[in-house]
């Protein structure tokens, strides 16, 4: 991927922030996920009182996406930190890459964590969910 459009997708992260609904854990995450086409969705973590029902930022991206009628993804960026603060990388929940799991091909898929529009990270998906169980297993 071309540095610009990485960063393209860091702003977009960041942007999402100042939306996190996270009154219990303070920690603000922010995603913004490219599509094969190039078309760009957002997310936030969606927090709630009963606890269970929060939905992290990734899964907010995805499933904002797949209601859309998106299949077929290229990439997410994530950032997170207590009160929107980037002190480290923020990685996905393991619910999350279980979502990714279902939708991307885990040797293309690339997952962008970053600290700041310089300071960032790429893993695929296959590395990050080492013999991942997705749809191929049930064909
Ligand atoms: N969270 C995300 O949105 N994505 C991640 O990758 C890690 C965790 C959210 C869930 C919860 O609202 C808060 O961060 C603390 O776990």
């Amino acid at each position: 991927m071309e540095k610009k459009q990485i960063q393209k997708m860091i702003d977009l992260a960041i942007e999402q922030l100042s939306f996190a609904y996270a009154p219990y854990s303070g920690f603000q995450v922010g995603a913004a996920l490219l599509t094969k086409e190039g078309k760009m969705y957002t997310g936030c973590n969606i927090e709630n009182a009963a606890y269970s029902p929060t939905n992290c930022a990734e899964r907010t991206a995805f499933f904002k996406a797949v209601s859309e009628g998106e299949r077929q993804f290229q990439a997410i960026c994530i950032v997170g930190g207590k009160n929107g603060v980037l002190t480290d990388y923020t990685a996905p929940c393991g619910v999350c890459r279980q979502v990714m799991m279902e939708f991307c091909n885990p040797d293309s898929f690339q997952i962008i964590l970053a600290k700041d529009r310089e300071t960032y990270k790429i893993f695929s998906l296959r590395e990050l969910l080492p013999m991942g169980f997705g749809p191929d297993n049930l064909a």
